[in-house]
């Protein structure tokens, strides 16, 4: 059975198949504009393959293809990212705290210095977890064979059942590892592959050479309040995701006093310029039916706002008002392929004598609960239905998210370079 790569020429009787291995049929690359591909037979079972070799024409495509946009990459999650694990608060002492992250068990913990620390929860030894164990401050200890791993880079420092003349190097074995910084009050794991593995070097440390820094949110004062909010959603990243850049759907799911109205919906045109790894609408004036902007206004500044999108899931809003200024940042990491966690940070120095935290807990909490609402109702379809449709200037922002993810997954495969499914600024046109 033939299968063909990233970049690689379209041959009849090829096998498709995504990184799961599913084969992937007729049509199934509609939504990044693979209209003439066909796909048969069925693939070997390790074939790991997506198909991306029109990348480069569909980035071009600017046409609507109607009624379908059916995804090949829907779902599939994003390596070599930093994504939010845990809160800071969750961290405590000496105790092990678990998580997951792209369908990964992580265990967390602090090592005697306060510095966090990210292990895949799966013993090497037996697969027992690791967080049913204890932490020295320096290592951690598997109960079920007291197999101890240094709690930074997983490298194990003890086997006790050994005998002095063993021939066993137990440095040698290592437990999945996962750097681990802490910002804006999260614990970010950076996830290069699911099984924790690093390349080693010389004295068996990993070689984090590579990892960039973890996201931070921008501040422009040294004094500043900031808050969090959290929310789980049912859905996969990718719905998560279009869900947080759909501008179409405000004033109806989210129609209220404070907010927006539906007799409130205008002709809206926003700029947008491309930006490594994902797309920006451009500084400008916030529309004048947003309710919390109009506050902004006390201040009699100029206000703008930017609004930037970056791969894997990362909407960061700048808001600037003289001085002043408001920013935010939401992610939407995917827990598993169903499951995602909405985490929401918001910095500030404005408005110091009103309660803005809890206004933000109070109206931020039932915004997200609306989104949720939608999620939730929107699976029992989904199932039977995947393909959504991506319409008009509307859902532009959506198409140019599976497009960045596609030639990043392209990217990875190949190491080919990537393509961006921008060419420069456009302004798009939509009611909302
Ligand atoms: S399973 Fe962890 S030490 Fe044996
Ligand atoms: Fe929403």
């Amino acid at each position: 059975m033939s299968t063909f790569k990233y970049g690689g020429a379209c041959e009849p009787g090829a096998a498709v198949v995504n990184l799961h291995g599913q084969v992937l049929v007729d049509g199934a690359f509609l939504e990044c504009g693979f209209t003439q591909f066909t796909a048969h037979g069925i693939a070997r079972k390790n074939d790991r393959y997506i198909i991306v070799s029109r990348l480069r024409e569909t980035m071009s495509l600017s046409s609507f293809i109607p009624g379908v946009t059916a995804s090949s990459i829907d779902g599939e999650l994003l390596w070599g990212f930093w994504y939010p694990a845990l809160r800071s608060d969750d961290l405590h002492g000496r105790a092990l705290i678990t998580s997951k992250r792209l369908d990964v068990p992580l265990v967390l913990g602090r090592d005697a210095a306060g510095k966090a620390f990210a292990l895949r929860d799966i013993c090497p030894h037996r697969a027992y977890p690791l967080s049913a164990g204890t932490c020295d401050g320096k290592t951690v200890e598997c109960i079920y064979h007291g197999w101890r791993f240094d709690a930074h880079t997983g490298q194990c420092t003890e086997v006790p059942s050994i005998t002095a003349d063993s021939k066993l190097q137990c440095d040698r074995i290592y437990a999945g590892s996962f750097p681990c910084e802490e910002r804006d009050g999260y614990v970010w794991v950076y996830f290069a592959n699911p099984e924790g593995r690093a390349t080693r070097l010389a004295d068996g440390k990993p070689d984090r050479s590579d990892v960039p820094p973890a996201p931070e949110l921008p501040k422009f004062s040294d004094r500043y309040r900031i808050t969090h909010l959290t929310a789980d959603l049912t859905c996969n990243m990718d719905t998560g995701i279009t869900g947080l850049m759909d501008p179409a759907h405000g004033p109806f799911v989210h129609a209220s006093w404070y907010w927006r109205s539906r007799r409130s919906i205008r002709e809206k045109h926003k700029t947008f310029e491309p930006i490594p790894l994902g797309f920006r609408m451009s500084s400008h004036t916030p529309s004048a039916n947003s309710g919390p902007y109009k506050l902004l206004r006390y201040y009699g500044d100029a206000i703008t706002t930017q609004i930037d999108f970056v791969l894997p899931n990362m909407r960061t809003e700048i808001v600037r008002c003289g001085e002043k200024w408001f920013t935010n940042r939401t992610t939407v990491t995917p827990i598993g392929r169903d499951r995602c966690r909405l985490d929401f940070v918001a910095a500030w120095n404005l408005f110091p004598w009103l309660p803005v935290t809890t206004l933000l807990h109070v109206f931020g909490k039932r915004f997200i609960g609306q989104d949720q609402d939608v999620i939730e109702r929107q699976q029992p379809g989904l199932k039977i239905q995947p393909r959504m449709m991506l319409i008009d200037d509307a859902d532009r922002q959506a198409r140019w998210y599976f497009q960045l993810k596609a030639t990043y997954l392209a990217s990875q495969q190949t190491g080919a370079p990537l393509v961006h499914p921008m060419d420069g600024p456009v302004t798009l046109k939509w009611r909302s």
